[in-house]
């Protein structure tokens, strides 16, 4: 019930008497008393005048699985319609893993107020405080082939980045950039983590999981990372809010990734994706299994390859397995 006073409350955005809200969902005047103190305790401004009725003035940084629902309503058809929140879970990347084992829908998100087990790339961990970040992990249930699913990486990156062009739009000058494939970085510094795990049979895909680590209110970080990483707060300057973040990226998604389904590659991506991609055009070192070089980096491919030309001139196709890029002198 909590969830559908919130949403009438947002839909009117005027003031609606505390005995319509019991007529309409059948409860007493004490159970809609009880609602609306919840909703405060959990951050929201609530203006409540004698004779009016409530009224909600604004909703701070406010991530619980209510406010989510409320704001994802009718933005998207599919991604983020089933929502799992966790206050406490080991890694959403497991608990959405879980949810594609347990039959869950195709966009499934799972998000956590905190995570005891974060995991990053390479078996590195992703340290997950609660109250200032987001993190969340979308399943899908992809109908094409299994090595078609890195492009689903560059299709969060994307979207992820869009997501937070907007957000920023108002602080001007704050530039988001893809380093590609997994990270997205803002003033050279890495902003947001993706890692995306799938389940395969011999030859084709149960599910997809793509997690994404984004630092929006994080002040500090440890030691061993603070010359890298950072947080939307760092360097605006400002607290933002998640619920919202989290469903334009949803929105960007839904859109991206349908646009993907229809034409089978990242054709029409490319251009856009370039355009965000921090390193294009600049010297790279290419660190994989076997060797490190240095190239110059050209773009992505239709494929969601990184394009690079060889000191010898050669061009050749760097796959988003297991290789790092970093720039010449550093992270990116
Ligand atoms: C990286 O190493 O850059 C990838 C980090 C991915 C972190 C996110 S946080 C939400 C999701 N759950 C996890 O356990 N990991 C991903």
């Amino acid at each position: 019930m909590k969830a559908e006073i919130l949403n009438l409350l947002r839909e009117r955005g005027d003031y609606v008497s505390g005995q319509e809200l019991c007529d309409l969902f059948g409860v007493s005047r004490t159970a809609v008393w009880k609602v609306i103190n919840q909703l405060k305790e959990e951050g929201y401004q609530v203006d409540a005048v004698r004779n009016r009725g409530y009224r909600i003035i604004d909703s701070p940084d406010v991530c619980t699985k209510e406010e989510l629902d409320s704001l994802m309503h009718g933005q998207t058809a599919w991604a983020g319609q089933n929502i799992q929140f966790y206050k406490e879970t080991d890694s959403t990347n497991l608990r959405a893993k879980q949810a594609g084992e347990q039959g869950e829908p195709h966009g499934t998100l799972v998000v956590a107020e905190t995570q005891t087990a974060g995991r990053g790339r390479r078996g590195r961990g992703w340290v997950s405080p609660p109250g200032s970040s987001i993190y969340m992990s979308l399943m899908l249930r992809p109908s094409f082939e299994p090595d078609k699913a890195p492009m689903l990486t560059l299709i969060m990156a994307y979207s992820v980045a869009r997501a937070l062009g907007a957000c920023l739009a108002e602080d001007g000058g704050e530039k988001i950039q893809i380093k590609w494939p997994n990270d997205i970085v803002l003033n050279g510094k890495k902003l947001v983590g993706i890692l995306t795990e799938m389940s395969t049979q011999i030859d084709y895909i149960n599910h997809v999981v793509i997690g994404v680590g984004i630092n929006v209110n994080r002040e500090e970080f440890p030691e061993e990372i603070k010359e890298t990483a950072t947080s939307l707060r760092i360097e605006a300057g400002r607290c933002f809010k998640r619920a919202p973040l989290i469903v334009e990226t949803m929105r960007q998604f839904e859109g991206t990734y349908e646009q993907f389904e229809r034409c089978q590659d990242l054709a029409f991506l490319q251009e856009k994706y370039n355009g965000l991609l921090v390193n294009c055009g600049n010297d790279v070192m290419i660190h994989d299994a076997r060797q490190s070089y240095q190239a110059r980096a050209l773009g992505i491919n239709e494929k969601g390859e990184l394009m690079v030309r060889r000191e010898d001139g050669s061009v050749e196709a760097v796959y988003a397995g297991e290789v790092s890029v970093r720039g010449i002198y550093g992270y990116v």
